[in-house]
């Protein structure tokens, strides 16, 4: 189907980005801001766009006009860092957090990621994927077209590879774009021999599975003291960059634990949280061209401090806002809502902040050929709002829904 949306009161592209594929210094013009804008897509993708008014030769081959009657168009949101599957909830945890108790206080007493563990392990397969899309639905709705999620909830041989391959049955099941990562290092399992060990068996058995298959496309670890050292991680990551997986890293949330500087020696696509990451680590991603993914959602729901993205951005370093939507310490597919904060809380101006959950993520993803921006070739994946523009958007802090979202040149929702 070839479809022309007109009348469109104003259109972010951000296409200056995406000729050079980048994602750092990004300037007010990288908006690609187009006021009356139309926007042409040929079946999946996006064939022309412009500003009003839409040349003759477009309309003659358009087979559907939408008249947009002056709403704000986007690109599909990117969430490049969720724990979407897990069995279980832990809201228990969130009356815990409201008594004062920490992150740490509750996962050292049998919360946190090893009451997920247990939750995961119970549930069913049906259960997983049941649950997995019901919250896909949820950032469907809320604009998200695109979204990476994580293994880690499984930490043991045959339950990380059970939780990749129902990944796999959902990614074959929905139009929306997933990513799967495979953050095996999520935790030191309850039940394992020692932290070496379970490191061992990950990379000997689990990871030439999971490449001669193509199970994920990326890696994850959780480097931070009571759960991986830089070192112990070490023989997973290079394993798995040698079978052609990329790195992505939980690092420095808590502590300075070297997580940053690590994510660079790695060359890591992204490091995320980093709310302790030294100046050097900064400045090593910025070498590498780590992405840095800031998580506040997590600070908002356990009250540890906002990552400041001022360093970030001064070092040249690309910066993308996430979820990190999991079942205990951000529970929030609201990703507009997050920009919004992120924009407040971390210091992003407003260009910084929309590029931080478009085109920045995309990259990060490997995905900065096709999404996160509106360009020609483009994956058609925008949503449609109700309001007069980007700072509108912003300022209202993603308590207002699309009113449509298309992806790969179909509408899905309206509401
Ligand atoms: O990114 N920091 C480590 N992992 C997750 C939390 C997962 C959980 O608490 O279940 C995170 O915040
Ligand atoms: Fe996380």
């Amino acid at each position: 189907m070839r479809t022309l949306l007109e009348n469109i009161g104003e259109m972010i592209t951000l296409q200056p980005l995406t000729s050079e594929q980048r994602g750092h210094s990004i300037k007010e013009e990288d908006l690609g801001r187009i006021h009356n804008a139309w926007l042409f897509c040929d079946n999946s993708t996006v064939a022309a766009l412009g500003p009003m008014p839409v040349p003759a030769d477009i309309r003659k081959f358009a087979g559907q006009v939408v008249d947009a009657k002056g709403a704000l168009v986007l690109p599909g949101l990117v969430d490049a860092h969720t724990h979407t599957i897990f069995g279980g909830t832990r809201f228990d945890e969130f009356a815990q957090r409201l008594n004062g108790a920490s992150y740490q206080e509750i996962a050292a007493k049998g919360g946190g990621i090893q009451a997920s563990v247990k939750g995961t392990r119970q549930a069913s397969d049906e259960e997983l994927m049941k649950s997995a899309k019901r919250r896909l639905t949820r950032f469907l709705r809320r604009g998200v077209t695109t979204v990476e999620i994580k293994t880690g909830y499984g930490l043991a041989f045959k339950q990380e590879l059970r939780l990749l391959k129902l990944i796999q049955v959902i990614r074959k099941n929905v139009r929306m774009e997933i990513v799967p990562t495979l953050l095996a290092l999520h935790a030191v399992p309850a039940d394992a021999k020692s932290a070496e060990a379970y490191v061992e068996e990950i990379t000997k058995r689990l990871l030439p599975l999971v490449i001669e298959n193509k199970l994920a496309r990326y890696v994850d670890a959780f480097i931070e003291s009571g759960y991986f050292s830089v070192e112990q991680a070490e023989p997973f990551i290079r394993a798995a960059e040698k079978g052609g997986l990329g790195v992505r890293v939980h690092a420095d949330e808590f502590s300075n634990s070297g997580g940053a500087a690590a994510a660079a020696k790695w060359k890591a696509a992204s490091a995320d949280h980093l709310q302790h990451a030294s100046k050097e680590g900064i400045q090593a991603m910025a070498l590498s061209g780590t992405v840095a993914i800031l998580l506040p959602g997590t600070s908002l729901y356990t009250g540890i401090p906002f990552t400041d993205a001022r360093p970030f951005l001064e070092a040249k370093c690309a910066v993308a806002i996430a979820s990190d939507f999991n079942p205990g310490s951000s529970f929030c597919e609201n990703l507009a809502q997050l920009a919004s904060l992120g924009a407040l809380h971390c210091h992003l101006t407003s260009w910084q902040a929309i590029a931080a959950v478009t085109y920045v993520p995309a990259l990060s993803l490997g995905l900065g050929d096709r999404k996160g921006a509106l360009e020609i070739g483009f994956d058609a994946d925008f949503a449609v709002y109700r309001m007069a523009s980007l700072e509108e958007w912003l300022a209202t802090m993603g308590q207002r829904l699309p009113s449509e979202v298309w992806l790969k040149g179909e509408k899905l929702h309206s509401y």
